[in-house]
């Protein structure tokens, strides 16, 4: 092979300014597991592996010679193979700052500003915004959200991040004018604008202070002129730098791959089970990296990047004449919802071809613009037309194994020809397209079509050109018969199977011809000048600058300096989260002697275990052995709730798909996981239950006798002036914590001893469950939890048996420790999720809107087994009566048991559920009276003193002044008024607005729960070690726990340590869950506090001048006990479902919100303007802790109700297993305005130190945006004739947006008959 007897095999690359050579680099590992397990820098995290989260995000510099510039850029090191940093810098978060030395002011701004909760998204954070600097020092709020386009955090809702780096911008200054907060006095209420308080000042960001870039790069370009070549366990990887190379290597492996941005590959061999035996970068051939303008149109070699075009485009159309750069204008614009900067930065332009994705987001604009492309092999080159004869089939093309692409031409348009292309995804940002398109047309002078290019892709297995459209065209004339003509036509083009991939079928094929409609226009406005209604049509996507205020009251004046509580303090491991010291359950050091399981998942839905065969898997290196249900010493059934109904490893039937059926153990995760995927199953399978309808037509539920009566609904619904029918579906949630489910399970060798650290909210479960699992008492067994990268309700039982259950009876049969920690793609398969649910409703009211009866039937479903789902159903029947005075009710709960995984706590645990329902059907009501929802919610609240349907009396009863207040400072009449006026004049863009309140139950349901233990040393230094039952998860649970300690010590919190959470200092606890673990376990730290107090109180009279040293030093030489316990059980509670009576909770949480969006009717996007919320949170311990808490639940709440739709197939396969899939909320989905006031006076008597609950209370009040979009599609019916009540499920995705806006485009394509097809995914 030429060159190759020269070629380098040493990789070189620097990591924070060290050195790194390897001999023998694995071309199959990637940068992330090189830095976190080879070089031990372990603040990069592992949220996804599929470029999707941004959690490893770190900074690449090179020098480029040609400009003689050093380029830094952001990538995901999850993605980036290790062999393709030769030559460069890494800078990882560990590199820039660390709360030993100083920090970053990156990392000093994203903790002081509140952004980090679990912290787990935060390092990568850090590292986007670490890169916009170096590379703008002194960016635009726009580039600065631009910036964070690929990463997410499931925490925070973003506000406060946003909010922290907008101090390193331009235009860093108040956005509320003359409103702005310095301009009043603050009285006793703290105002924060955009979440800093007036007096906030940051250590300067000084960009002469960053390192600096290796010489040794700079001076020599060995790094970067020399073939490289590196050599395997399986794989080989070749960098060849010249053109001649590439193909000569390409010539002797004809199969090989070649690979730039590996963003395709990475995720094919990853997650699709693919292996490439040969891959060769093609990065460093300068053929494949140029961008070369003619006079004719543009050159683009395959291998250059996203970003370099973007960049290179953005200069050019300077010197251009605007009509030739409108395919230019067009890609750049779709540039900006392609992916996140990390990929951008990495991904080229011939991997989007090559890779022939049908919904590539370039491809349809490279068919439409009329592309050529240039193919070469060691036989030469030819140039193809890009058009309908390129792609064969799926992903598949006409370029032979031995040719490579090696550019493409993108022709400039003509003065005459227009160029548009048009994206729909789920989400605005970083997602894949549902459809997309390019659309081309060139008129003569009479506007008259020349030519026309149509092409789209999500239409078909490949992109496609909708020919006979666009030849049919020729010859007409722009105008609307055509438009309607050309409608008709695309139906012809472009068929869609009802069963085709991707489901969604009408909404892809209405979106074509909106599309179209949008083309149209926007041709037609370069002749004739738009009018109002067609304008709206066009509206361009306009960014906005974000604004925010928290408003909160000031500690009451002549609190003592010292006594933190009630002070906006910051979470107490912000500032090692944001420098990657925070250790994480993966983080921990490995053992020498460990191993790593990976875990063998069912693939059927229902079925019987005929056969396991691991003959092939046993035979990978570095195996140790299989492990399944015969390996457990114990008892192999579990259950992690009230029911044993599981087992740890199936033994023979299975009842879901991603069960566990077997664990490979191994070396490495990357052959346990190799060895996994081989081992064989056959089964004999039945069918599987996934839906909740299947589920009531085969009569398949739980034992459950739910019922809640109150009054007499029969006679109240026979003698109401009105009554009303209606249903809704709201769909499941993934948790989606950014840290998925890990564990280390060590066994002591001793007495059957065994040693866990788990991510879990429930360390007791977890050590009762691996003892009954191993055969021994539980006294032998300890779990330890330092932090959790979020936890959500998921991490409560199902990180039990899905991960640490497996691991611990590993560990014993080898008598090793054993770590895992589950890819996304098996945490989502396997842990469960928000329970889905489908309630069907009958409602009595008067002509007024006052409502006499509601009679409900609440289907959850469960999935395969109990887990806590009795619980969520008693919450979510609890919640039926959201804040509403109801008479006469009958709520009925039926548990669907189902073949899907089992479905589990979440935040809220089915409170949002039932208040969806209930204000559901307050919306129906509103409808069907012709009357606005506010009235209606107005006149049937609940007052003080009322009594709920389960006879629980409502004390301080604040709904009203949340709602009064919220609705006052939101402005909300005079904006509805507005609205109304806004959506008379425009036809496709129309706003919604919406008023909820909230009233949530706070205790756990099971009354036995309600109790926490916390443990206090004090050292005779006088620091503090205190640990209690709760888990810290990003909640900020320590911190608020080290407050109240220190307010009942009187010492400083800074002398006052929580190091864990571990099951032998404080032992029988509760899951961190409920919303309570502030109240109980704070409750159980103030009595352990007072009781060392009250010990410590005869020394302070003694000596009342001293230091709490001096009273510490004489208690330990009077021989005083230094330690105390403290435990709590809430008082008076317990219902009796028999009676209907007694108190469930132990007081409630209120809250009121109003939401305004702005809704796409003919595409269904939408954009929250602007959120009020008004919360009571009593006195509250730490308001930016509890303000982190509302703002991150309503983010969570809007995912539910807007975005998040996990998708199963038929046959209980599911569709949606990572960040590509499945869109949580991102950056670009914050309201553009957000202000969160917390009610001022209201002091709650019921929990420690007069606070309130807050972790889930606020998620509903998200359902303000879903009310307000159904407010929104509302006005788009009326304009098309359609009135009255509707229904709108959950969530209000796109899809269901554009489509209920019912309009002649969504007529054209109706909804085929149940039944007469197989749909990919269905509603389950
Ligand atoms: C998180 C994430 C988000 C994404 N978002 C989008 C999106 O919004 N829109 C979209 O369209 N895509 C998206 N993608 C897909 C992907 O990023 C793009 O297709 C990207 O352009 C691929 O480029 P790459 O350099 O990383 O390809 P690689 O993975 O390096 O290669 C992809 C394929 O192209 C082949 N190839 C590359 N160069 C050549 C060549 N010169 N000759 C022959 N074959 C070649 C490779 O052999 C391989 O088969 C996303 C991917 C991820 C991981
Ligand atoms: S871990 Fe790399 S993007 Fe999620
Ligand atoms: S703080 Fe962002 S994911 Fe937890």
């Amino acid at each position: 092979m030429a060159g190759l007897e020269q070629s380098g095999n040493t990789l070189v690359f620097f990591v924070n300014g060290k050195k790194i050579t390897d001999d023998n680099p694995e071309p199959e590992e990637t940068l992330l597991s090189y830095i976190r397990n080879k070089l031990k820098l372990t603040g990069s995290k592992l949220g996804c592996g599929e470029g999707g989260c941004g959690a490893c995000t770190v900074m690449i510099s090179r020098y480029d010679r040609q400009s003689k510039q050093i380029q830094h850029f952001s990538v995901n090191a999850c993605l980036a193979p290790v062999c393709s940093v030769h030559g460069m810098a890494v800078t990882t978060v560990e590199g820039i700052g660390s709360t030993k030395t100083r920090l970053h002011p990156v990392q000093e701004r994203i903790s002081r500003s509140h952004g980090s909760q679990c912290g787990f998204c935060t390092p990568g954070i850090v590292m986007s915004m670490y890169t916009l600097l170096r590379n703008t020092p002194l960016p635009s709020t726009n580039q600065m959200q631009h910036a964070f386009e690929g990463n997410l955090c499931r925490c925070t809702g973003y506000r406060p991040i946003l909010d922290g780096f907008k101090t390193f911008t331009k235009e860093f200054k108040c956005q509320m004018g003359e409103n702005c907060c310095r301009n009043k006095p603050a009285e006793d209420m703290q105002i924060q604008e955009n979440g800093l308080d007036k007096d906030t000042t940051f250590t300067s960001y000084d960009p002469t202070q960053e390192p600096i870039f290796p010489s040794e790069l700079q001076l020599t370009d060995k790094y970067d002129k020399m073939m490289m070549s590196f050599r395997g366990e399986r794989t080989s990887w070749f960098r060849p730098v010249t053109i001649a190379q590439l193909l000569d290597v390409k010539a002797n492996n004809p199969n090989a791959k070649l690979v730039c941005g590996n963003t395709e590959i990475g995720v094919e061999t990853k997650f699709k089970g693919l292996h490439y035996p040969v891959l060769i970068s093609a990065t460093h051939v300068p053929e494949l990296t140029c961008i070369e303008y003619s006079h004719t149109g543009v050159t683009i070699g395959a291998s250059t990047t996203l970003n370099a075009i973007h960049d290179s485009f953005q200069e050019k159309r300077k010197q251009l004449k605007e009509y030739e750069t409108r395919v230019m204008v067009a890609i750049n614009e779709m540039l900006q919802w392609f992916a996140g900067q990390q990929i951008r930065n990495v991904a080229a332009i011939g991997g989007n071809i090559m890779t022939g994705s049908p919904i590539s987001d370039l491809n349809p604009i490279f068919m439409a613009a009329g592309s050529t492309l240039t193919l070469q092999s060691l036989e030469g080159s030819r140039k193809v037309a890009f058009d309908e004869n390129f792609y064969t089939a799926y992903r598949k093309n006409i370029v032979r194994p031995d040719e490579i692409l090696v550019s493409i031409f993108i022709p400039y348009t003509s003065e005459k020809e227009y160029f548009y292309a048009y994206k729909q995804a789920n989400r605005k940002e970083d997602d894949i397209a549902i459809v997309n398109a390019g659309m081309k047309v060139r008129l003569d002078d009479e506007q008259k079509v020349q030519k026309m290019s149509l092409a789209f892709g999500g239409m078909a297995p490949t992109t496609v050109l909708a020919l006979g459209c666009c030849n049919k065209a020729i010859g007409r004339t722009w105008d609307d018969k055509l438009l309607e003509d050309v409608c008709h036509w695309l139906e012809n083009d472009l068929p869609l199977s009802d069963s085709a991939p991707g489901g969604q079928i009408q909404y892809r094929r209405t979106l074509t011809t909106s599309f179209f409609f949008k083309f149209f226009l926007q041709v037609k406005s370069y002749k004739v000048k738009l009018h109002g209604k067609d304008l709206t049509a066009i509206k361009d996507y306009e960014w906005e600058e974000r604004k925010s205020v928290q408003i909160f009251e000031k500690v009451p004046e002549g609190q003592q300096e010292i006594d933190p509580v009630g002070r906006p303090v910051p979470h107490v491991s912000a500032a090692k989260q944001a420098t990657g010291e925070a250790i994480y359950c993966d983080d921990m050091p490995h053992y020498s002697d460990e191993l790593y399981i990976a875990l063998v998942l069912s693939t059927v839905a229902h079925g019987k275990i005929l056969s396991v065969d691991t003959k092939m898997a046993l035979e990978i290196p570095g195996i140790v052995g299989y492990v399944d249900h015969t390996d457990v010493p114990g008892s192999n059934d579990t259950g992690p709730a009230a029911l044993i109904d599981e087992e740890i490893y199936r033994s023979e039937m299975v009842t879901c798909q991603g069960q566990i059926i077997g664990a490979i153990v191994a070396d490495t995760q990357a052959h346990a996981q190799r060895a996994a995927k081989l081992v064989k199953i056959q089964y004999e399978t039945y069918d599987p239950i996934i839906t909740i309808k299947e589920a009531i037509a085969k009569d398949s539920y739980f034992p459950t006798d739910s019922v809640i009566v109150n009054g007499d609904v029969e006679s109240a619904l026979k003698e109401v002036e009105n009554t009303l029918e209606g249903e809704i579906h709201l769909g499941s949630q993934e948790h989606f914590y950014l840290e998925t489910n890990a564990v280390i399970a060590v066994p002591k060798g001793e007495d059957g001893e065994m040693e866990i650290f788990a991510s879990t909210q429930n360390p007791t479960t977890t050590q009762m469950l691996a003892a009954r699992a191993l055969g021994v008492p539980a006294s032998h067994v300890v779990c330890r939890v330092k932090r959790m990268g979020g936890g959500f309700g998921g991490k409560e039982t199902r990180s039990i048996p899905a991960l640490s259950l497996p691991a611990v009876v590993a560990a014993q049969k080898f008598g090793r420790p054993v770590r895992c920690m589950l890819d996304r793609d098996e945490d989502m398969l396997t842990t469960g999720t928000r329970h889905p649910l489908y309630a069907k409703y009958k409602i009595g009211f008067t002509a007024q809107g006052r409502i006499e009866a509601l009679d409900v039937d609440l289907y959850l479903n469960a999935g395969c087994s109990t887990d806590l789902s009795a619980a969520v159903m008693e919450r979510a029947m609890f919640h039926s009566d959201s804040c509403y005075k109801i008479p006469n009710v009958r709520v009925k709960g039926h548990l669907c048991k189902t073949n899907i995984p089992s479905n589990t706590a979440f935040r809220g645990f089915g409170g949002p559920q039932g208040l969806m329902v209930c204000e559901n059907w307050i919306s129906d009501v509103a409808s069907k009276l012709g009357i606005s929802q506010t009235k209606v919610r107005e006149m049937n609240m609940y007052k003080e003193g009322d009594k709920t349907h389960y006879n629980q009396t409502i004390e301080r009863c604040n709904i009203e002044s949340c709602w009064k207040q919220v609705l006052e400072q939101s402005n909300y009449h005079k904006r509805l008024e507005q609205i109304d006026e806004y959506n008379r004049e425009s036809r496709w863009r129309k706003r919604g607005i919406a008023a909820v309140p909230t009233k949530f139950g706070i205790a756990f349901t099971a009354t036995f729960l309600n109790q926490a233990g916390a443990l206090v040393h004090v050292y005779t230094d006088g620091s503090v070690l205190l640990t209690h039952g709760g888990c810290e998860m990003g909640q900020g649970l320590h911190t608020k726990m080290i407050q109240v300690a220190s307010k009942t010590l009187g010492v400083s919190a800074e002398r006052i340590h929580i190091s864990e959470t571990s099951t032998n200092t404080v032992p029988n606890t509760s899951a961190t869950a409920a919303s309570a673990s502030s109240d109980l376990n704070g409750m159980a730290v103030l009595q352990a506090c007072q009781t060392i107090k009250d010990r410590l109180q005869p020394f302070v009279k003694a000596k009342p001048e001293g230091t709490w040293n001096d009273w510490v030093n004489a208690a330990y030489f009077d021989r005083v006990s230094l330690s105390a316990s403290g435990f709590y059980k809430t008082p008076n509670l317990g219902y009796d479902w028999e009676t209907n009576s007694g108190n469930p909770f132990n007081y409630f949480s209120f809250g009121a919100a109003v939401s305004e969006v702005e809704i796409d009717c003919l595409t269904g996007d939408h954009k929250v303007l602007k959120t009020d919320i008004v919360m009571d949170l009593g006195s509250s311990l730490n308001p930016v802790i509890d303000i982190g808490q509302i703002e991150g639940a309503f983010a969570q709440g809007y995912g539910l109700f807007t975005l998040e739709q996990h998708k199963y197939s038929p046959n209980g396969t599911l569709l949606t297993r990572g960040p590509g899939a499945y869109k949580i909320p991102g950056f670009g989905d914050v309201p553009i305005e957000f202000n969160v006031t917390l009610l001022k006076d209201s002091p709650n008597p019921k929990a420690v130190y007069s606070s309130k609950a807050i972790g889930e209370p606020p998620l509903i009040l998200a359902s303000t945006v879903f009310y307000a979009i159904k407010h929104a599609i509302t006005s788009a019916r009326a304009d098309t004739g359609v009135t009255g009540v509707f229904r709108l499920d959950s969530p209000a995705s796109s899809e269901r947006i554009r489509m209920a806006c019912s309009d002649e485009f969504t007529k054209q394509f109706p909804e085929p008959k149940e039944g007469s097809f197989t749909p990919w995914f269905v509603q389950h």
